[in-house]
């Protein structure tokens, strides 16, 4: 049976990290309530000429050197993201002129926190269907650009950066990714949104968010989906090395973590240093702990993100 495997991963991170302290400098807040609220210490800001693309092609890059592949073997791109360079060209194009491939499948997949669950399970059928052998899966964002910096209760929340993956077909059982599940509920839009747009006010918009009901939400809909997605992989929860989760707040991390009786030490933890990434929280949490040694070969892994539509999903990966 033909499958995908993750072949290799990368991340990059703007050069500017911005700490709670300096955040308390603008805006009503303190670096003790931040913490405690959200376990954010710091986050990454882009300057001039970091954009999402720019940010994406430096993990792809590190993604296909781990990979051990050149950039033209890739056929496939997909980019998750919420805040593209240009409303169009897919800001996946971009990256793939950055990269130097002339041809090749490419575009961005919008599903803003989960951004890359789908990604990432569109790209698993597309190789599994034949249609590439090597495909870069990136989630890419620059929130910083649609924070509005006056309301203390988002602008501490974000943070910018990009991962991705390379994914390669290989033949064989329990290997790659064995299950994704993907969600949506519309009906939950006003809850977390931003509130501009090409076809409504021709503007870009800000962030807002009911940060109270969104976790409320969370909580429930991430351990349901991981739940759902172990159950198609014929896995149970005691089975995993690890859990990627999106990186939105540590107390989502620890309830859920709770609700599904996982040990709070197989949870990759980076939202300390990344804060909330949207797209890019899972692949750059994902790269993190391949590079300090936790994650190995042949671990099980669990990626689940829940995000703004509302969006959630997981997936169940051999790595
Ligand atoms: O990635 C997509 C998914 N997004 C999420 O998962 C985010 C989910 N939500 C959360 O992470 C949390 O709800 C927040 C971190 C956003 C907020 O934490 P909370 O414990 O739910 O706080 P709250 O919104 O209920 O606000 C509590 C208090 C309020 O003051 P009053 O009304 O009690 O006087 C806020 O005004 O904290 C105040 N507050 C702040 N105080 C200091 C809100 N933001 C700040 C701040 N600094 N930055």
């Amino acid at each position: 049976m033909r499958r995908s495997r993750i072949a290799g991963t990368g991340s990059a991170l703007p050069a500017r990290r911005v700490t709670n302290a300096e955040l308390a400098e603008r805006v009503d807040t303190t670096h003790e309530w931040i913490v405690e609220r959200t376990g954010i210490e710091a986050r990454h800001i882009a300057g001039d000429g970091e954009t999402t693309a720019t940010l994406a092609t430096e993990a792809s890059q590190k993604a296909l050197a781990a990979a051990g592949l050149e950039a033209d073997q890739i056929g496939l791109i997909v980019l998750a993201t919420a805040t593209p360079d240009q409303t169009f060209p897919a800001s996946a194009t971009r990256v793939q002129a950055m990269l130097g491939i002339n041809d090749c499948i490419a575009f961005d997949v919008q599903a803003v926190c989960t951004g890359f669950l789908y990604a990432l399970s569109v790209a698993d059928n597309m190789v599994k269907g034949g249609m590439a052998d090597h495909a870069l899966v990136i989630g890419s964002e620059t929130f910083s650009r649609i924070l509005d910096w006056e309301d203390r209760a988002t602008c501490v929340l974000f943070g910018d950066g990009a991962g991705a993956v390379v994914l390669s077909a290989v033949e064989g059982e329990n290997q790659g990714i064995l299950a994704t599940r993907l969600h949506a509920d519309g009906r939950q839009g006003d809850l977390l949104y931003v509130d501009g747009g090409v076809s409504t006010t021709g503007t870009v918009g800000k962030l807002r968010m009911q940060g109270r009901e969104v976790f409320r939400h969370a909580v429930v809909n991430l351990a349901n989906v991981l739940g759902e997605t172990l159950a198609a992989a014929g896995l149970e929860i005691g089975e995993i090395d690890w859990v990627v989760p999106h990186q939105a707040n540590k107390r989502i991390l620890d309830a859920t973590a709770k609700k599904l009786g996982l040990a709070p030490e197989k949870v990759i933890v980076t939202v300390d240093r990344h804060a909330n990434t949207s797209a890019a929280s899972v692949p750059l949490a994902l790269d993190t702990a391949v590079r300090d040694g936790r994650i190995k070969a042949g671990d099980l892994l669990v990626l689940e993100a829940m995000g703004g539509g509302f969006t959630w999903g997981a997936a169940v990966v051999r790595y």
